[in-house]
C-alpha cells in the first residue's frame, strides 16, 4: 500500500462519515479540505538590512494571507520562515556597522523579526539559518549526498587577495571588462553589456574590498553536488506539476533545457556551515545550500519548543501534507532546481513542494526597489507612516502576480481611500453608529427577513463561495477583489434598504435591516481576516465575536443571523481615516 492508500484508508469512515451522511460526492477537491494538512513557508529574508515593501509582497505577505486562509478552513498548518544569514553580504554589512558579523545577524535578526510581528505575519516560528539546527541538518544532509556519492571533488583557480589573505567571491573582483571596456565590471556578471563573465578574463582585476590590484590566481578544493545526474528526475517532477504557475513552471523548464550544471556548494569564507570533511576546514558551505534547509530546520526548532510537536509529521508527512512555497521569481531556480536536488539526493523521506507560488517584481514609481540605493519604501518606515493592515490590503490586492506590479503613491493613497475608507469602513461606521444611536448599543430584535435578505444572503454564499476557491488557487488578486465585493454587497444592501429613514415608519423593517446589516459586517470582517488581521479583529471584536475570526462562514443561512437581536456591540474608532500623499512619503 503507498502513502496515497494509506492516506485513502485514513479518511475512510471516521472523517468522510458527515459528508457522506450529507449525499456529498467526494471530489478530489473536497478530500484536500478535509484532509490536508499545510506546510507554509516563505523565502527567508536575508540578514543584511531591513527588507522593502517588495520583498513583503513577493512572498511573506502572501505567505501570510494563505496560512490564515488555511487555519480559517479548519486546516493544521505549519507557517515557517526565518532569516538567511550566510554569505559575503552578511560579512560586509557586518563590516561596514564594525560589528562581529554574528553579533551584526543577532541585531538584524531581532530587528526584522520584530518588524515582521507588527505586520502580523503569522509565523509557527521565525528561525535562523545560523542557528545549530540548521548547522547540524546541512551538515548532515551533506554527509548522506556524500555517501550516496553525489558529491565531488574538484580543484579551481580562484582570485586571491594576499594583502587581505583570502579568497574573493567573484563578484568582488572587478576590471576591465574584455568585451565592452567598462571599467567597473564584476567578475561574475559585466552589467554594462551583461555578458556572464569569469574573474579571470577581467583586465586588470582588482579587488572590491580593498581596491589592491595584488591579485593572484590560486588553486583551491571545492565540493560540487552532481546536479547534472537529476535532470531526468527533475524534468519528470517538473512536467508533472501541472497546479504550478506559469511562471514558476517556465523558468524552472528553461533551466532544465539549457542543462543541470554541477554546482559548487563549497565557499573559502569563515561565516557560515563547517565543512565537516578533512582538507576543508577553512571553507563553509555556500549559502544557497544551507539556506532553504532553513524550512527544515525551522520545523525541527519548533518542534523542540514543545513535547507534542513533531517536526516529521510534517517534512515527513507524505500526501497528507501540502507544501507551499511562496517566493520571489529570482529564487525560482533554487527552489525549483537546487533544493528538490539536495531533498532528493540525500535520501531522506523529505516533502518536496507540491506548490511553488513565484511573484514578480514590485516596482517603485516606474522604477527598482533597491536595498543598496535605498530606493523605495521600507517596511520599518512604512510602520511609522502606516498602520499595517494598511500595506497589507494594497499589497495584497495588487500583488504582482500575473505580471510586474508598479507601486505609486498616488495609486497607494487612491486605493486605501476607495477600498479601506469609504468601503469596509464605511459599512462598519455607519451600520454600527447607528446601532449605538438609534437602537441604545443593541442589536434590534423582531421583524422577519424577507426577499431582500434573502438575496443578499444567496449573494454572499456565492462571493465565499468564490473567495475560497481564488484562496485554494493562490490567486491574491481575485482572491481580494472577492473581499471587496463582499464589503461591497454589505454597503448596497444598507444603502438600498435606509433603515436610517425607515425606522419611524416601519420600525420592525428597520430592524431586520440593522441585524442583518451587524451580520454583514460580521462576515465582512471574517472575509477581511487574511488580508487586514488587526482591523477584522476589532470589527469582530466590536460586534461581540472575538472568538470566530478563525472560522469560516459556512452558507448563506446562518451567515447573516448569526449574531442576534439584544446582543451588545460596540462602536470601534473610525477604521480607516483617509489618507493623502503626506502621510506615505513623511512631511
Ligand atoms: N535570502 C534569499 C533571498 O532573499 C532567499 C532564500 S530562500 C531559501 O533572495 F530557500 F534559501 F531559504
Ligand atoms: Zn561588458
Amino acid at each position: 500500500m503507498g502513502q496515497k492508500d494509506d492516506a485513502r484508508a485514513l479518511t475512510s469512515r471516521r472523517t468522510l462519515q458527515p459528508f457522506l451522511a450529507k449525499g456529498f460526492f467526494m471530489s478530489s477537491d473536497t478530500m484536500e479540505r478535509v484532509m490536508a494538512r499545510f506546510l507554509i513557508t516563505s523565502a527567508l529574508p536575508y540578514i543584511n538590512g531591513v527588507k522593502h515593501l517588495g520583498n513583503l509582497a513577493g512572498s511573506l505577505l502572501p505567505a501570510d494571507i494563505h496560512a490564515r486562509f488555511r487555519r480559517q478552513t479548519g486546516h493544521e498548518v505549519l507557517f515557517l520562515c526565518g532569516t538567511d544569514e550566510h554569505g559575503t553580504p552578511a560579512e560586509f554589512a557586518a563590516h561596514a556597522e564594525g560589528l562581529p558579523v554574528a553579533d551584526y545577524c543577532d541585531r538584524q535578526h531581532a530587528l526584522q523579526a520584530d518588524i515582521y510581528r507588527r505586520f502580523g505575519l503569522s509565523f509557527d516560528h521565525f528561525s535562523r539559518t545560523s542557528g545549530p539546527a540548521n548547522h547540524a541538518l546541512t551538515q548532515e544532509i551533506f554527509r548522506r549526498l556524500d555517501a550516496a556519492g553525489w558529491i565531488e571533488e574538484r580543484v579551481l583557480r580562484q582570485a586571491y587577495s594576499p594583502h587581505e589573505g583570502r579568497f574573493l567571491p567573484d563578484r568582488y573582483v572587478v576590471g576591465i571588462c574584455p568585451f565592452c571596456r567598462n571599467t567597473d565590471a564584476r567578475g561574475d556578471q559585466c552589467e554594462s553589456c551583461t555578458r556572464l563573465l569569469d574573474p579571470a578574463d577581467l583586465i586588470a582585476p582588482r579587488s572590491a574590498i580593498s581596491g589592491t590590484h595584488d591579485i593572484e590566481f590560486r588553486e583551491t578544493r571545492h565540493l560540487f553536488l552532481r546536479q547534472s545526474a537529476f535532470q531526468d528526475r527533475l524534468r519528470r517532477w517538473i512536467v508533472g506539476q501541472r497546479d504550478w504557475p506559469p511562471l514558476v513552471r517556465s523558468i524552472a523548464l528553461k533551466w532544465l533545457d539549457e542543462g543541470l550544471r554541477d554546482r559548487c556548494i563549497t565557499r573559502d569564507l569563515s561565516w557560515g556551515v563547517p565543512v565537516p570533511r578533512p582538507g576543508f576546514e577553512d571553507k563553509v558551505f555556500y549559502v544557497w545550500f544551507d539556506a532553504p534547509i532553513g524550512y527544515i530546520a525551522a520545523a525541527v526548532e519548533w518542534a523542540t519548543a514543545a513535547p507534542d510537536r513533531d517536526w516529521r509529521k510534517w517534512w515527513q508527512g507524505g500526501e497528507q501534507v501540502r507544501y507551499v512555497q511562496f517566493l520571489a521569481k529570482d529564487n525560482v531556480p533554487f527552489h525549483t532546481v537546487s533544493f528538490p536536488v539536495t531533498l532528493l539526493g540525500c535520501g531522506l523521506p523529505l516533502k518536496l513542494p507540491d506548490i511553488i507560488k513565484g511573484f514578480n517584481w514590485l516596482t517603485f514609481e516606474g522604477g527598482k526597489f533597491s536595498t543598496s540605493a535605498r530606493r523605495g519604501i521600507f517596511t520599518d518606515a512604512a510602520l511609522r507612516a502606516l498602520p499595517a493592515d494598511t500595506w497589507r490590503w494594497w499589497l495584497a490586492a495588487n500583488a504582482p502576480e500575473g505580471a510586474d506590479c508598479d507601486f505609486t503613491v498616488e495609486r497607494f493613497v487612491a486605493g486605501i481611500n476607495k477600498d479601506l475608507a469609504d468601503t469596509f469602513g464605511n459599512l462598519v461606521n455607519r451600520c454600527l453608529s447607528l446601532v449605538a444611536q438609534r437602537f441604545g448599543g443593541a442589536v434590534p430584535c423582531g421583524g422577519t427577513p424577507g426577499p431582500a435578505e434573502e438575496d443578499v444572503g444567496r449573494r454572499l454564499a456565492i462571493c465565499f463561495d468564490h473567495l475560497r476557491r481564488h484562496h485554494e488557487a493562490l490567486e491574491f488578486r481575485k482572491a481580494a477583489n472577492e473581499v471587496r465585493a463582499i464589503w461591497r454587497l454589505g454597503n448596497a444592501y444598507l444603502a438600498a434598504q435606509a433603515p436610517w429613514a425607515t425606522l419611524k415608519d416601519d420600525p420592525l423593517r428597520a430592524a431586520v435591516a440593522v441585524r442583518t446589516g451587524v451580520n454583514l459586517i460580521r462576515a465582512a470582517a471574517l472575509a477581511a481576516w487574511p488580508f487586514i488581521p488587526a482591523t477584522a479583529a476589532t470589527v469582530l471584536e466590536s460586534v461581540g465575536e472575538a472568538s470566530a475570526a478563525l472560522s469560516w462562514p459556512n452558507d448563506g443561512e446562518t451567515i447573516l443571523t448569526s449574531i442576534p437581536g439584544g446582543r451588545r456591540i460596540s462602536v470601534p474608532p473610525l477604521l480607516f481615516p483617509k489618507i493623502t500623499a503626506a502621510d506615505v512619503t513623511g512631511p
